[in-house]
């Protein structure tokens, strides 16, 4: 209506427009004329034609002026990372912009994803070319009558509840990591966003399980795992693998055995600290650590001032690369303590393996057995008193 007013006012005046125009124009100024009053009475500290007051105060320009910061400045330090501040509990909030996290996804959906799928093909490719040439390892003199105690009940629990619970957390996080790829196309979203919801959970809770796991076998297992010098023997002969005579000798684990030991300890360890870094999120600093004894040793330069939201992203990135590498692992493990070997399951299933598969495989373990034995059903003769 004002814009009319004024056009016709520009008019020059004319005809029956005039009054018409005179009207808005009158309308026009009163109105001017409020909105100003509103302003002084709103800004009552600043008493019009007080110079002290309309002085420049800090930069600003009196007379509720905006935009005398450059919003240019502001959005490049918004998009820096910079900090602001915010008075609500979370002071991850006052961060709006992270870049990080743009080179995290890109990480983890791009290289690592694309890696990781290589690295869990190309094992399960080189098993069957093994399979295919090598074919099942035979107990060469075939199985005797006898069978020999290799694990006991509590051991067996011990590795059977670190590995259900290792092969649910190996498919459930193999899930979030390509499931979208993979299942989503073949189940549809519906029954996906299901199946992840439980995935998660389940993932979530037997972390615990898998790290109960991890300290049983450690402490039954590892004085058997301390090297010998016959693994050198061993290590040497190629464990005897791909020749069907040759049988280094070996105690209760080989040299083999033993590294897979080690690998599931010690990637067990970090796995476990990066997943509990994402199970309870902003609570640890494994990484600013980490990196800082790494530079006292190696006189390197990693940061070591990370936020807690750079720890975060550094955990996700840490956990799955360790996990696919432990995958990759366990799939070499499974296949020789199944289908690889023939007798191997029998000490993880009743605990019982032949004698011969023992002597094959394990022979300085099985003298050591039979001599404990010996010793216990024919105790050394008593010396007489002098
Ligand atoms: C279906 C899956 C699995 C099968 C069939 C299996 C089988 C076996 C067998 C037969 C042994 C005893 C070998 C021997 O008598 O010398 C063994 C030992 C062992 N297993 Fe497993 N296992 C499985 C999964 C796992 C998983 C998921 C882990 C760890 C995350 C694991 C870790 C170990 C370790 C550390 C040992 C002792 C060292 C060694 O023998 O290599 N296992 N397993």
């Amino acid at each position: 209506m004002n814009g009319m007013a004024i056009a016709c006012f520009a008019r020059g005046f004319g005809g029956a427009l005039l009054s018409r125009g005179l009207a808005a124009l009158v309308a026009m100024v009163l109105g001017v004329m409020v909105l100003q009053g509103a302003g002084t009475s709103a800004n009552a500290q600043q008493p019009a034609g007080d110079p002290a007051a309309e002085a420049p105060v800090q930069g600003q320009v009196p007379g509720n002026t905006l935009g005398t910061n450059s919003d240019t400045e502001l959005w490049r330090a918004v998009r820096q990372g910079v900090a602001g501040n915010v008075s609500i509990p979370d002071k991850n909030a006052a961060t709006l912009v992270q870049s990080e996290g743009e080179l995290w996804r890109s990480l983890r959906n791009g290289p690592l994803a694309l890696y990781a799928s290589w690295a869990l093909l190309a094992m399960v490719v080189v098993l069957c070319i093994f399979f295919a040439i090598r074919g099942r390892i035979r107990i060469e003199h075939g199985r005797s009558d006898q069978t020999i105690t290799r694990f006991a009940a509590v051991e067996r629990f011990g590795h059977w509840l670190l590995a259900s619970s290792f092969i649910v957390l190996a498919l459930t996080g193999l899930n979030v990591m390509y499931g979208r790829y993979v299942l989503l196309p073949v189940i549809g979203p519906d029954a996906f966003g299901a199946v992840t919801l439980f995935g998660k959970y389940l993932h979530n809770y037997l972390a615990f399980a898998f790290m109960a796991g991890l300290v049983i076998i450690f402490a039954m297992w590892v004085r058997h795992n301390l090297p010998h010098t016959s693994d050198i023997k061993w290590i040497l002969q190629g464990g005897g693998i791909f020749s069907k005579k040759l049988h280094p000798p070996a105690k209760k684990f080989n040299a083999g055995q033993k590294m897979i030991f080690w690998l599931t300890i010690l990637c067990g360890i970090s796995i476990s600290m990066s997943g509990w870094s994402l199970l309870f999120p902003y609570t640890t600093h494994f990484f600013s650590g980490t990196f800082g004894a790494v530079n006292s040793v190696f006189g390197t330069e990693l940061p070591t001032a990370l936020t807690v939201l750079q720890e975060q992203q550094l955990a996700s990135l840490w956990h799955a690369i360790m996990s696919v590498f432990l995958i990759c692992v366990i799939i070499a493990h499974i296949y020789i303590g199944s289908i690889g070997m023939e007798g191997a399951f029998d000490a993880m299933g009743s605990g019982e393996v032949d004698l011969n598969w023992a002597k094959e495989h394990h022979s300085l373990w099985v003298e050591e057995v039979l001599a404990r034995q010996g010793e216990e059903k024919h105790p050394p003769a008593a010396q007489p008193a002098e």
